[in-house]
C-alpha cells in the first residue's frame, strides 16, 4: 500500500509542482494553420511575438519545421501547448529559428526535450549539420545548448539592436 500511497502522491505532486518534476507531456508537430495559436505561445515566451503571417511562412515553407510540448491536462484557457520549437531545413543543413517554454513549465526539462526532437527531425530529414543564434547574455538558452552538444563557431558584435547584446552562432554536426 505504501508504494501506491508513493505513486498517488507523486502524481499530485506533478499536477501540482509540474516545474520541479518530470512534465507529463508530450510532443507534437504543428502545422502552418496554427500560426495563431503558436504567435500566442511565442508571444507569452519573448517580449516581442513573431507575427503569425511569419510563423505560418516558416512552418509551411520547404523545410520548415514546428513541435509543440503539449501537456493536454494543464488547464490553460489558449490550449494546451507550454512550448514550441521551429526548425528550417536547407538542403543538408538545418537551422534552429526560435524555441520557447511558457515562464511557469521552466526548469522542468521541457526545453531539452524540444532541442532533442528538433535535433532528431532534422537528422531524419538528412541534415549534416544544426545551427542557431542566441544572444550572448541568454544564459538558460546557452546552458540548455551546450549540453545538447552545440559548440560556438562565431559571434556576431552588437547584433542585437535593443539590448545591444552580441549573437552567439552555435552549431551540431549531425553525422
Ligand atoms: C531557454 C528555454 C527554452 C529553456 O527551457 P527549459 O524548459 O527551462 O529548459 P530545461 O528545463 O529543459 O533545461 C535544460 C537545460 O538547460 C539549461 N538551463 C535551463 N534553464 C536554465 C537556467 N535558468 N539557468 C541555467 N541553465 C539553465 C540547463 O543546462 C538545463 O539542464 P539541467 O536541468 O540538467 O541543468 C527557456 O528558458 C525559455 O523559453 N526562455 C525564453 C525564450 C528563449 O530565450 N529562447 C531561446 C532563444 S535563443
Amino acid at each position: 500500500m505504501r508504494g501506491c500511497t508513493a505513486s498517488r502522491e507523486s502524481a499530485l505532486h506533478e499536477r501540482l509542482m509540474p516545474s520541479m518534476t518530470t512534465p507529463p507531456m508530450t510532443l507534437r508537430q504543428a502545422k502552418a494553420d496554427e500560426a495563431g495559436g503558436l504567435s500566442h505561445l511565442h508571444g507569452r515566451c519573448f517580449d516581442e511575438a513573431w507575427s503569425a503571417d511569419f510563423i505560418a511562412r516558416v512552418v509551411g515553407g520547404p523545410g520548415g519545421i514546428a513541435l509543440a510540448a503539449v501537456d493536454p491536462d494543464n488547464g490553460d484557457p489558449d490550449g494546451g501547448d507550454i512550448g514550441f520549437a521551429f526548425v528550417r531545413v536547407t538542403a543538408d543543413e538545418a537551422e534552429l529559428l526560435s524555441i520557447g517554454v511558457l515562464p511557469e513549465w521552466r526548469d522542468g526539462g521541457v526545453g531539452r526535450l524540444l532541442v532533442r526532437a528538433a535535433i532528431e527531425r532534422a537528422r531524419a530529414t538528412g541534415a549534416v549539420k544544426i545551427h542557431l543564434e542566441v544572444a550572448d547574455d541568454n544564459h538558460p538558452a546557452r546552458a540548455l545548448y551546450n549540453a545538447a552538444g552545440f559548440r560556438q563557431v562565431g559571434r556576431r558584435p552588437g547584433y542585437y539592436d535593443k539590448t545591444g547584446a552580441d549573437a552567439l552562432t552555435m552549431a551540431l554536426d549531425l553525422i
